[in-house]
C-alpha cells in the first residue's frame, strides 16, 4: 500500500500492524521525522512492514514504477494542492489493475455547513458563493490556512478519467464536525461505540453523507 502524506503515520501503522506492506511518501521533513519517531517506536515486525521516503505525491515517477500498488491512499492531503488533476494522475499511475484509490477530501458541496452549525453567520453564506467554475471551493481551515475542497461530481468525473472510476463514497464527520477542537472523547465504551455508529450509518446514508465535512472517495483501477 502506499500513503501518501501520511502526516505522522496514524494511518500507515494501523495498516502496517494489520500486516500490510505499507510505504509512506511524505513531503514535510518535520512531519517525515515524527513518523520516522513512531515506526521507531513499533515491534520490530511491524517496522519491517513500513517504508518512509520523503517526496512529493504528484512526483511518483520519481520514486516507484507503474502499477506496482494495490491500494494508494491519500486522506487529508487534496485539500493543500491547488489543482487536484496531477496528483490523481500520479497516483492512479502507480495504481495496479483492480487496485483501490482511497481519497478524504473536503466536502465542497456543503462548505456552509459548519460555520452555519457554529452560528458563524458570515462565514457559511460566503460559502454558497465559494464553489468556482471548476468545481473547486475554497475555505480556511482550523489552523486558519487558505485551502481547498473537492465537489463529488467533478471529482467523479476526474476518477473516470485517470481510468480509476468511483467505486463507493461515505461521509465522514457528519454530526461531530462542529465538536470543538479540544472536545472530550466519550469516556464510556457504550456512548463512543454509539456515537461511531451514529456516524458510520450516516455516513453511508443519503441525504447525510451529502453534508458531511469529509468524503472518503474510492475509485477502483481498471
Ligand atoms: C492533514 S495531514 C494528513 C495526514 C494523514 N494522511 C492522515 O489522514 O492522518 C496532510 C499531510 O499531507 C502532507 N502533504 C501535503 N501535500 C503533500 C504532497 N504534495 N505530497 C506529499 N505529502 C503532502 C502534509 O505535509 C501533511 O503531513
Amino acid at each position: 500500500m502506499l500513503d501518501i502524506g501520511p502526516g505522522q503515520g496514524t494511518q500507515a501503522l494501523r495498516l502496517a500492524r494489520a500486516g500490510h506492506l505499507v510505504t509512506g511518501l511524505e513531503a514535510d521533513p518535520a512531519m517525515l521525522a515524527a513518523f520516522r519517531a513512531a515506526v521507531a517506536a513499533e515491534p520490530a515486525d511491524v517496522r519491517a512492514r513500513v517504508v518512509v521516503l520523503q517526496g512529493d505525491g504528484r512526483e511518483t515517477g520519481r520514486h516507484f514504477g507503474p502499477a506496482c500498488f494495490d491500494v494508494v491512499l491519500c486522506h487529508g492531503v487534496l485539500m493543500y494542492v491547488p489543482d487536484p488533476e496531477p496528483m490523481l494522475a500520479a497516483l492512479a499511475r502507480v495504481l495496479a489493475p483492480g487496485g483501490l484509490l482511497s481519497l478524504l477530501v473536503r466536502n465542497g458541496d456543503a462548505l456552509a455547513m459548519r460555520p452555519g452549525l457554529l452560528g458563524d453567520w458570515g462565514t457559511a453564506l460566503q460559502a454558497f458563493g465559494s464553489a468556482g467554475s471548476a468545481g473547486y471551493a475554497g475555505y480556511v481551515n482550523r489552523l486558519g490556512l487558505a485551502t481547498r475542497a473537492d465537489r463529488l461530481a467533478p471529482l467523479t468525473q476526474t476518477l473516470a478519467g485517470i481510468c480509476a472510476p468511483l467505486h463507493a463514497w461515505y461521509g465522514v464527520r457528519v454530526f461531530t464536525d462542529a465538536a470543538p477542537d479540544h472536545a472530550v472523547v466519550p469516556s464510556d465504551p457504550g456512548a463512543l461505540a454509539a456515537l461511531l455508529d451514529a456516524e458510520e450509518a450516516a455516513g453511508r446514508a443519503d441525504p447525510y453523507r451529502g453534508v458531511a465535512a469529509l468524503l472518503h472517495v474510492c475509485g477502483l483501477r481498471t
